[in-house]
């Protein structure tokens, strides 16, 4: 396939140019677990939110026939066991563990629920990812990408469900830390005051002004939101592509205002991440000015629900077999695994985890609230087109 040959021949060319996520003072695996942690209580609290506000009949009346809604539970219920496992490592490790926040999720019915949890998922993935590489204990990174495989499964399901291809390319697309923490953030309300902060920090924002999903070579208006420099010479700014194989640059058009046009590469495909940097030649903390913004690129499949079944093109083949992934919420297990698991402290130290005064994850870091919804509903809605 196409893409399969332009992403192998990107990998063999431009490791080297990979988003790094390493060049940046020693981030602590205390801080990592913290930073996944604080992802895990997000999206627990987004599921428990969303199951609160809408019954199992509620999914079948919107075409989500059973078992979606008990897979759902799963999913709820994955997130929270998530959310303990990594509290009790981080608590038999001699850190703090980061309590949840206040949240502010919108949706307005079942499909942009789901719409917006799929996007949730990709950005899980994508998140844990990126922080592989700067993961030092072995036994932690075996933990996290545990974690990690299966938010790519929430993530093909909810897009098989909503559409979309579950497995819309070979490889999938790390983020780093603050790269996360600028998508994430705008969902975080408050945090309590007790949690401590981590060394992240947001860009301004990046938000498509269309909505629908996007085929390469098309023409996307992005819009730079508060705390972009519109006085940088913008002929010095090119829009990137954010890709395992390094950043894939494309042309960028200004219209001024904070405005910009971006066309879509080839290459590229499913859940994608492009940042505006300073020049044409590297993507790092230090030359992103704006995003990510979230773009879906490819095509609409037809969805695994009732009213468009006819159109799947991706079979989930035997919805029934689905029914093997009912709920067999185990605390149990996290508990054991972080009961093994006892950290050398002094990499682990509550000090070592507040090294800045980068806008933390227990702000609102100046992103206002309702820039919240703002950063990712158009991508969500480009799940309704
Ligand atoms: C749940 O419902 C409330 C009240 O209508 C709404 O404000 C919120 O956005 C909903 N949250 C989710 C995740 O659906
Ligand atoms: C969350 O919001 C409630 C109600 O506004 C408030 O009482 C509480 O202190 C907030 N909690 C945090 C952790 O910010
Ligand atoms: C914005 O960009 C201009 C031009 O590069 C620069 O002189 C100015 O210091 C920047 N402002 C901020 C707040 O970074
Ligand atoms: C990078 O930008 C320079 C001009 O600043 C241009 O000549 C060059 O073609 C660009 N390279 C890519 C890969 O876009
Ligand atoms: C990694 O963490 C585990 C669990 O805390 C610990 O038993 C092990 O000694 C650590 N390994 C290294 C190399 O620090």
């Amino acid at each position: 396939m196409k893409l399969t040959s332009v992403a192998l021949t990107g990998a063999a060319l431009g490791l080297a140019h990979a988003t790094p996520v390493t060049k940046r003072q020693a981030i602590s695996d205390a801080d990592i677990l913290n930073y996944a942690l604080t992802l895990e209580h997000l999206e627990a609290n987004f599921y428990a939110e969303g199951l609160k506000n809408y019954t199992h009949q509620d999914f079948i009346s919107a075409g989500y026939m059973d078992p979606f809604y008990a897979n759902l539970q799963t999913i709820a219920s994955d997130e929270q066991t998530h959310v303990q496992f990594l509290t009790s490592a981080l608590t038999a490790a001699g850190a703090n563990p980061v309590a949840a926040c206040n949240y502010s999720f919108t949706s307005t019915d079942v499909k942009s629920f789901l719409a917006l949890g799929s996007v949730l998922e990709g950005v899980g993935v994508s998140a844990y990812l990126g922080a592989a590489a700067s993961i030092m204990n072995g036994t932690y990174l075996t933990a996290a990408a545990s974690i990690l495989t299966v938010e790519a499964r929430h993530s093909a399901y909810l897009r098989s469900y909503l559409g979309e291809s579950p497995v819309p390319q070979p490889f999938d697309d790390p983020l780093n830390f603050d790269e996360v923490y600028t998508v994430a953030s705008p969902f975080i309300a408050s945090c309590p005051s007790s949690n401590g902060k981590l060394p992240v920090k947001a860009f301004p924002s990046l938000t498509p002004t269309s909505s629908g999903s996007v085929m390469s070579g098309a023409k996307v208006q992005l819009m730079t939101g508060s705390g972009f420099n519109s006085s940088m010479d913008m002929s010095d700014i090119f829009a990137a592509f954010i890709t395992v194989t390094g950043p894939v640059f494309t042309p960028l058009m200004s219209s001024g205002g904070g405005m910009f046009t971006v066309t879509v590469p080839s290459g590229v495909a499913g859940q994608s991440y492009v940042v505006l940097t300073m020049g044409n030649t590297t993507v790092t903390d230090d030359t992103i000015v704006a995003g990510p913004a979230i773009l879906e690129v490819g095509a609409m499949m037809g969805g695994i629900t009732g009213g468009c079944s006819k159109s799947k093109t991706w079979s989930m083949s035997g919805s029934s077999s689905m029914s093997m992934m009912m709920p067999t919420a185990s605390p149990s297990m996290s508990m054991s695994m972080s009961g093994s698991s006892t950290m050398p402290s002094g990499s682990m130290s509550s000090s070592s985890m507040m090294p800045s005064k980068s806008p933390v994850f227990n702000s609102a870091s100046g992103i206002s609230p309702s820039g919240a919804i703002s950063v990712l509903m158009a991508a969500v809605a480009a799940f309704f087109m």
